[in-house]
């Protein structure tokens, strides 16, 4: 009995070193070491062993099925790992090869132009400011020299969130906010969304931007103002741009102007972009209003200032030629892929 657990033994390994599948092993396991296997034959089989011999054979017999199991069990890992091997080499990642090509967006034109005028006012030492959307009626309109019933606020209709909490109409609350926390001189600009109850058409859309600027110090004049929209609109629409002051009314500015530059197209001769007028209004401007002045602390004999506003809209699509405003809101990739 001796010999023949030891050739059995002899016989599992040799056959062991034979397969070549995890399969074949799991064959192998249950014909030696299965309920019906060989090994377990010669163990039912020690019943007819002497008593001294009994133990012997017994404990032959289990070192025998140790090793059997452990030379099984280490056939089987050795076919998992040459498994993993293979996985690992089939898998592995080139660090170094192109990635897949990731579509890649680009700036939308509204953004391109408020990035644009930023940089203009930032070299001329003008700070960018920011203010909150959902204003009060008093930053909107009351502290803008515009009381409750003054008729400008008809023009300027928009969302109301409670009586007194509005959508603002313009970014000029953005001056008082301004003006309040900081001493002059002040310059800054304040880019913006802004939102009126207008219906939507070619030219109008419930929620547009500006770009308001003011500049706030002792003996700002009226020359300032010019010498300053000169040289925006010269850097903005090139060297040979004129601005044109027509008299206008703001209630937070005197006197006040509405802006416009000479045609970048057709330089003031008249073509289809400034409909035949040699001139494109681009911003409302003025001088601000000792009301506003003396509304934030400051003493209007001592300090003077002038703030302008841009409608983003316009200039975008004078610049690029869009005659439909619906196409900046859209997010229609054909239109916006152009200014990728
Ligand atoms: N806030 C004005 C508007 O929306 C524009 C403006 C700004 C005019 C600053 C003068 C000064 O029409």
């Amino acid at each position: 009995m001796k010999e023949k657990l030891m050739r059995l033994q002899a016989e599992l390994e040799e056959k062991l070193s034979r397969a070549a599948t995890p399969d074949a092993v799991e064959e192998l396991r249950v014909r030696y070491l299965g309920k019906k296997g060989q090994l377990t034959d010669i163990l039912h089989s020690m019943g007819s062993l002497s008593p001294e011999e009994r133990p012997v054979i017994g404990e032959l017999a289990n070192r025998v099925r140790g090793a059997i199991t452990e030379a099984i069990n280490q056939k089987k890992a050795s076919f998992e790992r040459a498994l993993r091997q293979k996985k690992l080499e089939a898998e592995t990642l080139d660090i170094t090869a192109p990635s897949e090509q990731i579509p890649e967006g680009g700036r939308h034109p509204i953004a391109l132009v408020q990035e644009e005028i930023e940089r203009i006012f930032i070299s001329m030492g003008f700070t960018v400011e920011d203010g909150p959307e959902i204003e009060t009626d008093h930053y909107n309109f009351t502290a803008l020299n515009t009381p409750a019933d003054h008729p400008a606020r008809d023009t300027q209709d928009t969302f109301y969130i409670t009586d007194d909490v509005l959508l603002r109409t313009q970014t000029s609350p953005v001056q008082i906010r301004v003006m309040e926390k900081t001493r002059p001189p002040i310059r800054m600009i304040c880019p913006g969304r802004v939102y009126r109850s207008d219906a939507v058409d070619a030219t109008h859309s419930p929620m547009f931007h500006q770009i308001e600027g003011l500049v706030v110090d002792r003996g700002i004049t009226m020359g300032d103002l010019k010498g300053t929209l000169d040289l925006f609109a010269q850097k903005m629409f090139g060297a040979q741009t004129k601005t044109r002051f027509r008299p206008h009314h703001f209630p937070f500015t005197e006197p006040s102007a509405e802006v416009d530059v000479s045609c970048f197209v057709c330089g003031g001769d008249g073509c289809s972009l400034c409909k035949k007028e040699g001139w494109i209004e681009i911003l409302g401007a003025g001088m601000v209003h000792p009301n506003v002045l003396r509304g934030c602390g400051l003493d209007p004999e001592v300090y003077t200032g002038f703030a302008f506003g841009l409608g983003l809209e316009r200039i975008v699509m004078a610049r690029y030629g869009v005659n439909d405003m619906r196409y900046l809101y859209e997010n229609d990739v054909r239109f916006l892929r152009q200014f990728a």
